[in-house]
């Protein structure tokens, strides 16, 4: 077991004696409907299966937990049977997917990665669980921290993008978050570290598709997030639905039992996701039902999320086997576990207050902390000629162009939850709002992105063609990302690339606000728009976040959490892959690591996103020249905003080792800090790290820190590298975590 880590989670040793009691009292079947997860919804249609047969089961103790279910008054009724008409009164465990809201939305995860601030994510986390407990939730499958790392990848849009150092800390901040501190309480939400191991490399961005990486990328860049999750006490992980190199990971014994849990010791809720146990079938692994039951259980699954097959063949497969109660009786326990940390024993009823309900939900202070996450979201990829902000005082008109300004749908993006279309503010409505009454408004929607209807370009290019300046949004609507909504072409959709160009060729200032899931390949925008907002999906505030932006009330201070490529065959790009024995060079078309057709870069690299103000970085010192095991080197810089409007800056630390016994990422973040700066202030950020934290995955299977010269590199971005030095690790030792996992430090004083 990993040092520090024997009590990550909820714990076996810290077994409170009901769960063990419960155990003993527990029929077979009683103890395998704990394992059981039922839809209570059909499609999106919350409860409605919740009839008098459904009733029958939960006071049969036939089940363990519901999903897509809601709602303090409705799941109180069921409750209450399940402890008060159940032979043992074993209270049930209610789960959705609250994802970045649940009434009131927050932007898509991706979008809150790229506020590069875990602090608001930590609030926009705990936000959703406010409502979402009161509304009778115990659980959501949240927060998705897979690494993305192929934009063609629908789900990218559910996680933290590229890096697993910023995935880490955005994976801790959701759990912080949801949870309400670092271990479950009563009242958490609990949190489900999703989807364990590789599911974000799916070869070739195709959804569901098996994973085939080497073992020091997954332990290096896939699995430092759920390490770090663990770590925070996510009550709850679930296994991905693909296979790792011919291993479907609900079946991937090593992986979950051997990694997971006996080596980082976490012993939480691992639930299957959607029908996988019996989904291994058709992996080819399981000959029928029963032996997919056994190879889930064994791996330790614990719970079966709609499949039904732990319901209805694992009672057969025990008998064949007794010695699996054991197996059986571990699943149970944990189960019983977390419904007894969540309080659920004692106050079963807890989270089904209807008064607290009806206040919750998008009460004006959680409109207020979508708005301030939603800004903060916002990146400022491209401003030629400082076009923006907009000063609405020396504007007569503005044209409002594209559906995607009035489709408040898609500005909720994948996983709503209880969002509401109609509660969102859209661009022209924000625009509207904050607009000064002078200002002439006009606007047309131009083209649908899913719709190849181009009839309405001309009358939006005449709208456009009357304005002194063009808001143009345009980009993928909410269906063209998330689960199975894979794109082979990152491209603008086509209608979206046609209404772009009728409106360009005008040759007016054209402010591209852009609505997207993942990073899009926009070399023509990148070209000829006179600034692009990267907008992704922001919630419920959208255009309210979006008007404070565009008119100056808000400098955009976001960063890329994922490169935006130049082409769609330039994907798979990281900006910290390895040097090669021909690193790519600017100056040689040939012979190096590269595509003959494309520059080395990407269209935005990782990391990047101007403000409206500008800052010096100076004065970097060093703690120390070398750094022991064990001991810490502190590294500072100070950040002058000198640019003459108040803004963020996101301050990012890289670093490298140059020379290893395997090659290394030419750049690896290792730090960042998001600072507010007024107009000619500074402030000095000390980041402080060990040399834990350059550890990397030895091929012989284990953590090694090797002596030598690491280098360092304070920037704005991936590729705007501002200041440099380097230090040495004085010893080669072992390592005992994922080094992108560990946290750097960082102190930020006025200086
Ligand atoms: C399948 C998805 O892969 C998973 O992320 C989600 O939590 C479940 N469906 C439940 O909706």
């Amino acid at each position: 077991m990993i040092a520090g880590l024997s009590c990550v989670g909820p714990s076996l040793a810290q077994t409170p004696s009901r769960p063990e009691a419960l155990l003993k009292k527990m029929t077979l079947d009683e103890k395998i409907g704990q394992l059981v997860q039922r839809a209570g919804g059909r499609s999106k249609a919350l409860n409605s299966r919740l009839d008098d047969s459904e009733l029958e089961r939960v006071r049969a103790g036939g089940v363990g937990s519901y999903l897509h279910v809601a709602g303090a008054e409705p799941l109180a009724k069921l409750q209450k049977v399940a402890v008060e008409e159940s032979r043992l009164g074993i209270p049930l465990l209610f789960s959705m997917d609250v994802v970045h809201g649940y009434r009131t939305i927050f932007p898509v995860p991706l979008a809150i990665a790229a506020t590069w601030a875990p602090e608001s994510e930590e609030r926009a986390a705990r936000v959703a669980a406010d409502e979402a407990t009161a509304a009778g939730l115990h659980w959501t499958f949240a927060p998705m921290i897979d690494i993305a790392r192929d934009p063609r990848w629908g789900r990218i849009v559910e996680g933290a993008g590229e890096d697993p150092y910023l995935g880490a800390r955005m994976a801790v901040a959701q759990v912080n978050g949801f949870q309400g501190g670092n271990t479950l309480r009563p009242g958490s939400l609990m949190a489900t570290a999703k989807h364990f191991g590789a599911y974000g490399a799916a070869i070739g961005g195709r959804d569901y598709n098996s994973a085939d990486l080497s073992e020091r990328t997954l332990q290096e860049v896939y699995l430092p997030p759920f390490y770090a999750a663990a770590r925070a006490g996510a009550g709850s992980f679930m296994a991905a639905f693909n296979d790792i190199a011919g291993v479907p990971t609900t079946a991937n014994r090593e992986l979950l039992r051997g990694t997971l849990r006996e080596r980082w010791g976490w012993q939480g809720l691992l639930v299957s996701d959607w029908g996988a146990i019996g989904e291994l079938l058709s992996h080819g692994v399981a000959a029928d039902r029963a032996g997919a039951a056994v190879l889930s259980l064994d791996a330790s699954v614990d719970m079966d999320m709609v499949g039904a097959v732990y319901a209805e063949d694992l009672k057969g497969a025990i008998a064949k086997d007794p010695a699996r109660i054991k197996l059986l009786d571990e699943a149970v326990l944990r189960i019983l576990r977390v419904k007894e940390q969540l309080g659920l024993f004692d106050r079963p009823m807890a989270y089904h207050d209807v008064a607290r309900e009806a206040r919750e939900l998008l009460s004006p202070e959680h409109r207020e902390a979508a708005r301030a996450v939603a800004r903060q979201s916002i990146v400022l990829l491209r401003n030629e000629g400082r076009v923006l902000p907009l000063n609405p005082d020396k504007l007569r008109s503005i044209a409002v162009i594209g559906a995607l300004a009035t489709d408040g749908r898609s500005a909720l993006g994948s996983w709503k939850a209880q969002g509401r279309e109609e509660e969102v503010v859209t661009l022209l409505k924000g625009i509207t709002a904050a607009a000064p009454r002078t200002l002439r408004i006009l606007s047309a929607p131009g083209a649908d992105p899913r719709n190849v209807d181009l009839t309405g370009i001309p009358a939006a290019v005449k709208a456009a063609k009357s304005a002194d300046v063009v808001v143009l949004m345009i980009g993928e609507d909410f269906d063209l990302s998330g689960e199975s909504r894979s794109r082979s072409d990152l491209g603008l959709p086509p209608s979206q690339d046609e209404l772009a160009r009728r409106i360009l060729d005008l040759g007016k200032p054209v402010v591209v606000v852009l609505a997207n899931g993942r990073p899009l390949a926009i070399p023509l925008l990148a070209d000829r728009a006179t600034a692009i907002l990267e907008t992704w999906m922001l919630g419920t505030e959208s255009g309210n976040a979006i008007a404070d932006v565009l008119f100056g009330k808000y400098s955009p201070a976001g960063r890329l959490p994922a490169a935006f490529p130049r082409a769609t065959g330039a994907v798979p790009f990281n900006y910290a892959a390895n040097p090669t024995g021909r690193p790519a060079d600017p100056d040689l078309a040939k012979d190096t690591v590269r595509y003959h057709d494309l520059p080395i870069t990407p269209l935005y690299p990782f990391g990047h996103g101007l403000t409206y103000s500008e800052f010096r970085y100076s004065d970097l010192a060093q703690s120390t020249a070398s750094v022991d095991p064990g001991g810490r080197i502190d590294i500072s810089i100070t950040v002058e905003n000198t640019g003459g409007v108040a803004s963020d800056e996101v301050v990012q630390l890289y670093c490298r080792d140059p020379v290893a016994s395997v090659a290394r990422p030419v750049l690896e973040l290792r730090g960042f800090k998001r600072v507010d700066l007024g107009a000619g202030t500074r402030k000095r950020i000390t980041f402080s790290l060990t040399p834990e934290q350059f550890a990397f995955w030895s091929p012989r299977g284990q953590w090694l820190i090797e002596s030598g010269r690491i280098d360092f590199w304070i920037g704005a971005s991936s590729a705007d590298l501002r200041a440099k030095g380097s230090f040495e690790i004085t010893k080669t030792h072992a390592g005992t975590a994922p080094a992108a996992a560990l946290p750097t430090r960082v102190i930020v004083s006025s200086n």
